[in-house]
């Protein structure tokens, strides 16, 4: 850290401050008897009652509370720290910052990458403006994605045009300037020639990735295509840990006039066609889970963390980690929400088709963090009745625990516990339960660094031979994984019998109260024998619910009095008929008893954890009714050696037979 400023500095800097101006540059204000008065900028209100006391160099205002000196203003109003405010106004008064004698900080150390930095920035921004081949970058903007100029330039984006020392020619023409731009992650070093660099960005589009003071410290470059990797990022250098930043953390404090809430999504792309629909707040990890260390970050700015996640699998598995992240660094007064999106939708491709409002509404809408942690731990409960109920609890508490102790928001939850599990919040309170192992290391060390999930690909660096042939040749896409999110590509993860049979989310149904019975709950289920082959295909269209809709089953299929088939058929018709939609919504639709139980056992069944990572599930069901058909088909010819051959029953039999092999060959 750089020095200490000293306190008669600050106390000068306030005595040469006048508050009125300050304030006067930033908002609006009328003159009032003595005082003046505005429209408060720290919440939305119409008539004023922010007041300015220029004799007492304070404001004040009436509906929200806020108030301070010059100094507060400033951080408040323009979203600074103390040091960072301090800065502005010493600006203003001409007086330079004077610093106690201590060590150089890590950007005073790094002065000449973060300048170096800056200037391949604005040569990326150049060559959009500039280069023969700009149309492409441009075009693939404004046309592909949908970018305005205007949006393009608030972010600084750019282009980096194909070639393999373009950057290098222009910026690095000194050894000194090839030294810190290697050190940046902006060349790379020629395997066959130490010494010799070329550029890791060629033919990309370039994000500026700016720390929370607006300094360029890494980029992300997206592919045009399906090049992989896709966004080819910054490798992790001095003035760059990805897992402790958040993309466009500083356009949102910058661009969002009253900032109260953030949302955190996944994508470059997402924070800036947000920010483009007037949704200014957004800001994305860079290739990582949401960490404690994010959480705490901005928590220090706003008081209300959105976190954003796809609505499919993997989402759900990502808000997991996002919770776990949460737990141990919530405080009174904070709030942690859910928004899970629509199956194949981001925030980009969503607020592009619903526009701003209804992508508020959904921001309204999100699940707050006891929904999501009782959900979760419900949907962990692998065994029944009273066991499940002494499961679920513990599942809670073991979440609960990881609240600071102090918080009154802790206690709250235990009793919200003890009202659904009928245990007495002593208990609870007094039992101790192991800690969780199997999440993200990250909620139990909230304080170690990069402990991130999803590995991308930010590495340029691997042994390539002949990189002058082959454009493709340094990226590591084998490290990218198909599915940067699933459990197998979260090296933190380690699938535990519990977790294997997790159900999706949404589940409404709560179970009944009852007494908690710990003996019980520490012995593990028994064992469960193998599913037939009709609940494997239930469970595999419970599981990958989006496969329904392909699949077809017979009426006669449909119309057997079996009770497994029944529920087969019951859930194939559901997914049939809302393909958006997934087990939570089908639990939370369904009344009867029977299939509600159905569906349980077969999610908590074993095989659940092996459905899951089925590479054909659809394949496997058309199977399975092929073969019951067969059956079927065998049934009733045994059937008509015994009986008249004419029923109804039969007619219908055939010609839907008949009318099935006509349209499988057409
Ligand atoms: P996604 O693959 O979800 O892409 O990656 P996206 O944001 O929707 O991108 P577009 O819309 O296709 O352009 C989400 C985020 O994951 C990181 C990036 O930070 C990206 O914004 N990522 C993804 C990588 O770092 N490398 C990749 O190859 C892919
Ligand atoms: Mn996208």
């Amino acid at each position: 850290m750089a020095g200490r400023i000293p306190d008669q500095f600050i106390d000068e800097l306030l005595a040469r401050t006048d508050i009125t101006d300050v304030v006067a540059s930033r908002i609006s204000l009328k003159k009032t008897g003595q005082n003046y008065s505005a429209l408060c900028p720290f919440h939305n209100e119409k008539t004023p009652s922010f007041s300015l006391n220029p004799n007492k160099q304070f404001y004040y205002c009436f509906g929200c509370g806020a108030g301070g000196n010059a100094i507060s203003f400033v951080m408040e109003h323009d979203h600074l720290d103390f040091i960072d405010a301090i800065e502005v106004l010493a600006k203003d008064a001409g007086l330079e910052v004077p610093r106690e004698k201590g060590a150089p900080d890590r950007y005073e150390q790094n002065a000449e990458l973060l300048k170096r930095l800056s200037e391949s920035a604005h040569f990326f921004q150049e060559q959009l403006i500039k280069h023969p081949d700009k149309k492409r970058a441009t075009d693939y903007l404004s046309k592909d994605r949908g970018l305005s100029g205007q949006i393009a330039k608030v972010f600084g984006l750019g282009f980096a045009p194909q070639g393999w020392d373009n950057l290098l020619r222009k910026i690095g023409t000194r050894a000194e300037q090839q030294e810190q731009l290697l050190l940046g992650g902006m060349l790379i070093e020629k395997k066959d020639q130490p010494g010799h660099y070329y550029d890791r960005f060629r033919d990309r589009i370039m994000f500026p990735i700016r720390d929370s003071r607006g300094r360029v410290i890494a980029f992300g470059g997206r592919a045009f295509g399906d090049e992989k990797p896709k966004y080819l990022n910054s490798p992790e250098t001095p003035v760059f840990q990805k897992s402790q930043e958040l993309y466009g953390l500083f356009e949102a404090k910058q661009n969002t006039p009253i900032l109260e809430q953030i949302i955190v999504v996944e994508g470059y792309m997402d924070v800036i066609v947000l920010a483009q629909h007037g949704i200014t707040n957004a800001v994305a990890t860079l290739g990582t889970s949401v960490n404690s260390q994010h959480i705490r970050k901005l928590f220090k700015l706003v008081s209300k963390v959105t976190l954003c996640f796809d609505g499919d699998k993997a989402g759900r598995a990502a808000a997991i980690r996002g919770l776990e992240a949460a737990l141990p660094v919530m405080q009174d007064e904070k709030q942690i929400r859910f928004l899970f999106l629509p199956e194949g939708e981001d925030p980009d491709s969503l607020v592009r088709k619903e526009g701003k409002e209804s992508f508020n509404h959904r921001l309204e809408d999100a699940h707050s963090l006891s929904h999501v942690l009782f959900d979760h731990a419900r949907n962990q409960v692998t065994l029944g009745d009273e066991e499940g109920e002494a499961q679920f609890a513990r599942n809670a508490m073991e979440m609960i625990q990881q609240l600071p102790k102090d918080l009154t928001f802790r206690s709250v939850m235990i009793r919200q516990l003890s009202d659904q599990s009928g245990i007495d919040s002593n208990t609870l309170n007094n039992t101790v339960f192991k800690t969780r192992r199997h999440f993200s290391p990250e909620s139990e060390t909230p304080d170690t660094s990069s402990t991130t999930t999803a590995p991308y690909s930010n590495h340029d660096d691997a042994p390539d031979l002949n990189y002058y042939d082959n454009t493709l040749g340094h990226n590591n896409y084998d490290d990218y994984p198909p599915d940067a999110h699933s459990y197998d590509a979260d090296p933190a993860y380690t699938p535990t019998r519990e977790s294997a049979g997790k159900k999706p989310y949404g589940n409404k149904k709560s179970f009944k109260k009852g007494k908690f019975n710990q003996d019980e709950s520490a012995t593990l289920p028994p064992p469960t024998p193998t599913l037939s082959r009709v609940k494997q295909a239930t469970l595999c269209i419970l599981l990958q619910p989006n496969i329904a809709s392909a699949i077809e089953i017979p009426d006669p299929l449909q119309n057997k009095a079996d009770g497994d088939l029944q529920l087969f058929c019951k859930i194939w018709r559901y997914f049939a008929k809302h393909p958006k939609n997934n087990v939570g919504h089908l639990l939370g639709s369904t009344t009867e008893n029977t299939t509600i139980q159905g569906i349980y056992a077969l999610l908590n069944h074993q095989d659940a954890a092996i459905k899951l990572k089925l590479h054909n599930p659809s394949q496997e069901v058309t199977e399975t009714i092929q073969a019951l058909e067969k059956n079927l088909g065998s049934e009733h010819l045994k059937k008509q050696q015994r009986e008249s051959i004419d029923t109804d029953e039969d007619k219908e039999f055939w010609r839907n037979k008949i009318d099935q092999i006509r349209r499988k060959k057409s």
